[in-house]
């Protein structure tokens, strides 16, 4: 027997159409996604642009095409949300007027991502897979990124200038300004200057500091391998610094660009996978979030790691 109520087919007819009238009319509802001028697009080999046109272009680039199935809301708003952003964070039709060492930082910034499973984003592969980074599009992208000549050492002043701000960041003695917490209600852990580094993401080039902290009780649970999952009161942080470009033409890690933070508590954050998230941008520690649902950008990136209890660093035992 059914377990569905039965309904007349005359109700059906009208539950149907006001479904199909609700659908119709949110199709009017339709963020603008337009294609402005490609300005300046990155000079890369044509292998490689065939890489990123087919796996990045649509979110990275001011050439984004739209298959049919993406322009129908509410699949066009997620869509248009990402492109937005993408674009934002890298724009591949606009950053070959950097120099060419900070191009190059971009690539490698990208084949990170990639290797750690965060770009292109596995919601958006579900419906593109011809996108997936192939272990064959991987081998070319970081093909051409290792035959690039090594980079020579930085002006002294530049090294002095950055490592002066790091020393001073590390020393506790950077200006610490009132800090607002995330819309999603995260504080800001004002200590995490005291932790311990338990990992430094693997760059393939050195041209970014990206270090992950953790607090006492994360690197207890480091020490004993307790970290699948994380136990409560566990805060992991990652600290990001700006690149910045030379005399010489050389990137290094520059001012300071943000910090963020996973907290665990499996029950006061359960509907956020149990860790609570927040980020803080530049010098001035400003909240990254414009309303709570925040913690879902960081969640689809970190989705990949899922079964590491979403935590990407793979902490190196024993050390601490
Ligand atoms: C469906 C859209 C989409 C596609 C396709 C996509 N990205 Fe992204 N990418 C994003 C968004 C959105 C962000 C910003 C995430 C955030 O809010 O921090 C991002 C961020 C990045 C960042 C910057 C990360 C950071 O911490 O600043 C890099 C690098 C990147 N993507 C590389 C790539 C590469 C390489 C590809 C192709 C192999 C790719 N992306 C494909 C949407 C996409
Ligand atoms: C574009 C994908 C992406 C987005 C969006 C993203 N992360 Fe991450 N996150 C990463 C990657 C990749 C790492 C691994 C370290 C690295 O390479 O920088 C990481 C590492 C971290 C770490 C260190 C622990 C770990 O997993 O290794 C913290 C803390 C963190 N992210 C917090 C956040 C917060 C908070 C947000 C949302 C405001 C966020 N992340 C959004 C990709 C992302």
């Amino acid at each position: 027997m059914s377990i569905l109520p039965k309904i007349s087919r005359r109700t059906f007819g009208v539950l149907a159409g006001l479904g199909l009238a609700v659908f119709g009319g949110i199709q009017f509802i339709r963020p603008e996604i337009g294609n402005p001028p490609v300005t300046a697009e990155i000079a890369v080999p044509k292998e490689v642009k065939e890489v990123l046109v087919e796996s990045c272009y649509d979110c990275h680039s001011n050439e984004t095409k739209l298959p049919w199935y993406d322009k129908v809301a509410p699949a066009l708003w997620l869509v248009a949300n990402d492109v937005k952003k993408g674009r934002e964070h890298l724009n591949f039709s606009e950053i070959g007027k950097l120099p060419a060492p900070q191009q190059a930082g971009a690539l490698w910034e990208s084949l990170n991502q990639v290797r750690l499973g965060a770009m292109p984003p596995k919601n958006y592969l579900t419906i593109h897979p011809r996108a997936k980074m192939t272990a064959e599009k991987v081998r070319v992208l970081r093909g051409y990124l290792e035959a690039m000549p090594a980079t020579k050492p930085a002006v002294p002043e530049q090294v002095t200038a950055a490592d002066e701000q790091y020393r001073k960041w590390a020393a506790n003695q950077a200006p610490r300004p009132a800090v607002a917490r995330e819309p999603n209600g995260i504080e800001f852990p004002a200590d995490y200057r005291n932790w311990k580094v338990i990992g430094s993401s693997e760059r393939f080039d050195n041209h970014t500091m990206r270090q992950i902290l953790g607090n006492e009780i994360a690197i207890k649970a480091v020490k004993e391998g307790n970290i699948n999952p994380w136990p409560d009161g566990a805060i992991l942080a990652k600290v990001a610094w700006d690149q910045q470009l030379d005399g010489q033409g050389i990137t290094r890690s520059g001012a300071f660009k943000q910090v963020e933070f996973m907290l665990k508590d499996s029950r006061k954050y359960a509907s956020t996978e149990g860790w609570g998230w927040g980020r803080w941008l530049g010098t001035e520690l400003k909240p990254y979030g414009k309303d709570a649902t925040l913690s879902q950008s960081c969640i689809s990136c970190h989705e990949p790691v899922r079964n590491r209890d979403f935590v990407f660093t793979l902490p190196i035992l024993g050390q601490h």
